[in-house]
Parts: C-alpha cells; sequence; structure tokens
C-alpha cells in the first residue's frame, strides 16, 4: 500500500501566510457548522438488526485496495485519519462527513470504504456510508455486491432507505449504494426532499457517524448543491494529478457551504521513515 498521507493543502498554509508543508493534522475550519441531530450510541436499534445483510470477503476488498478490515501495517495510516476525524467530529457534535476531490479518480471511494472498514474495527461505533456520487456509481462493483440497490430512488421520497441500504455482516457497518447512475442528479441532491432521507437515516439507524461519498468537485454542480447538509468534508487529492490550484479553489467552494476538515494526499509514491515506521514492526 503506498503512503496515503494527511495534510491540510498547500495551498491553505501559503493563504495563511505559513510555510507550506505537509503531513500536518486535518483540522476544523473555523466556519460554525450546524450539527446534525445526536445519535445514541449504545444499543443498536431493531431497524438496524432487521436490516438485510451483505457478505464482503476479505479478498473483494484486498482487490480493491480496502485494506482497514484488518489491522496491521496497511491499515494504520487510514486509522490515524479515522481517529483524527471522529476526535474533531466529536468535539464539534458533528455526524455527516462527506468526502469529494477537485478531479476525478483521486481515491474518494477508496478513502470512503477505508474509513467505514476502520471504524467499524470500533465494534461501539455504528457507521453508515451513503453513496452519492450519483453520476459514477461504483461502490457496488468495487464491493462486488449482488444487491442492485438505487439508494437514489430514497432521495425525493420514492423509495424506503431500509430497501436501498445493506448492513454488512458481521459490522456495525450499513452501506447505501446505487446500480446505476442517473440523470438528474444534482437536482435530487439539491431537492429539499435529500435532507429528509438522511434525518431519516438519522432517526430510525442512530449511525455515529454517516459518511457520504460524493462526486468530484468540477464535475457539475452536485457537490455544491449537497455540501450544506453535511458537518464537515474531507478533501482527496492525488499526488502528481491533483493542482494545488484545483485543491485550493475546491476548498475554497467547500469552505464557503460546510467545514473542511482537512485534505488527504492520495497516491503518494515514497514514505518517509515515520510512514515507513509500521513496516518494520509487524
Ligand atoms: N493509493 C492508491 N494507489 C494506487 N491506486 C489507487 C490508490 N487509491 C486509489 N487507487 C485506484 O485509483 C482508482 C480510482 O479510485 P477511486 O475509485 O477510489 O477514486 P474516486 O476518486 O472515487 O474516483 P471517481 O472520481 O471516479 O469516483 C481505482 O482503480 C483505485 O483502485
Ligand atoms: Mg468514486
Amino acid at each position: 500500500m503506498e503512503r496515503i498521507q494527511s495534510a491540510i493543502s498547500k495551498a491553505r498554509a501559503a493563504r495563511e501566510g505559513k510555510v507550506p508543508g505537509t503531513a500536518a493534522a486535518p483540522q476544523a475550519a473555523t466556519q460554525p457548522g450546524s450539527p446534525s441531530p445526536a445519535a445514541a450510541t449504545g444499543t443498536a436499534p431493531a431497524a438496524w438488526d432487521a436490516l438485510s445483510e451483505v457478505v464482503i470477503p476479505s479478498k473483494v476488498l484486498a482487490k480493491h485496495r480496502i485494506v482497514t478490515n484488518i489491522p496491521g501495517p496497511a491499515a494504520t495510516a487510514f486509522d490515524v485519519i479515522r481517529t483524527r476525524v471522529l476526535q474533531q467530529m466529536r468535539a464539534q457534535g458533528w455526524k455527516r462527513l462527506a468526502i469529494t476531490s477537485p478531479d476525478p479518480a483521486c481515491g474518494k471511494t477508496m478513502m470512503c470504504l477505508n474509513l467505514a472498514f476502520s471504524l467499524a474495527r470500533q465494534p461501539e461505533l455504528r457507521t453508515v456510508v451513503v453513496e452519492l456520487d450519483l453520476r459514477r456509481p461504483s461502490m457496488e462493483r468495487t464491493l462486488e455486491l449482488q444487491t442492485r440497490h438505487q439508494f437514489s430512488k430514497t432521495l425525493d421520497g420514492g423509495a424506503d432507505v431500509a430497501d436501498h441500504l445493506a448492513r454488512v455482516r458481521g459490522l456495525n457497518l450499513a452501506i447505501a449504494t446505487n446500480h446505476a447512475a442517473v440523470r438528474n442528479s444534482a437536482e435530487l441532491l439539491h431537492a429539499p426532499t435529500a435532507e429528509t432521507t438522511l434525518a431519516e437515516i438519522e432517526r430510525r439507524y442512530a449511525p455515529d457517524l454517516l459518511i457520504v461519498d460524493l462526486p468530484p468537485t468540477q464535475v457539475g454542480d452536485d457537490v455544491m448543491a449537497f455540501a450544506r447538509r453535511v458537518d464537515c468534508v474531507l478533501i482527496v487529492a492525488a499526488a502528481g494529478a491533483t493542482s494545488i490550484a484545483e485543491v485550493d479553489h475546491c476548498e475554497r467552494e467547500l469552505a464557503a457551504q460546510t467545514n473542511v476538515l482537512g485534505v488527504v494526499l492520495n497516491k503518494c509514491r515514497y514514505l518517509d521513515k515515520h510512514q515507513s515506521y509500521d513496516a518494520y514492526s509487524y
């Protein structure tokens, strides 16, 4: 697994007049957010236990670079991000996290699922992942699911969330996926009923964390239509592919709508001595 470095973007450092650096902890922006309704940790609601289940073999996860179902060196970088994100979200009373990137193929879905499986190793937490990249849904394929769910149908009230959400067997993790792309994705994400759907998930299943996989910001207006509905957002950039200017622009646009937790630099090719430490400890 290549290095995945959690960092505040150099652009932000430059904007704030600091020396650009790497590996800074993700930080909550100063803009106040509106926490979503509190969810109770503890005994799972009956609706959670009643969800249909999917089985996802470890070899399927490994094939798609999802490595956090098993603790170890490969999972460590994601576990660090998980813990930082959790600490910041808990401190603010936030429950909804979105993941996006400026351009396509930066690793959003990979990050989203690795965070989710990392969180699922903490059995006291309930996590719901919602795929809202409706232009190019990929989770069903990535996880090799046979569910043929279409979560987008719930966004305008046309379907019940329970019919498009499945628990991963043995874990406190549920995933809402989409079998096919939809044309009116921005309209669905913008509609007030999208908020109703998220609130319904929180009411019924009381997740500690709701993670939303979004499309890239530069591809249409989906992210801007939806960003206000989450408490915070994590930006994924791809080393060698995403420019600092793109990260800067993306961060500024998002910061006007929600709280930017930080930028994760993915697809780095080299490890420094701290990142490679774990490789020697197992
Ligand atoms: N750290 C990494 N090293 C090598 N390949 C990676 C890494 N992270 C992701 N990939 C690969 O890059 C491709 C894109 O990843 P992913 O689908 O997670 O990106 P995405 O940002 O969600 O893309 P999209 O914009 O299409 O939704 C996948 O083939 C994935 O396996
Ligand atoms: Mg994706």
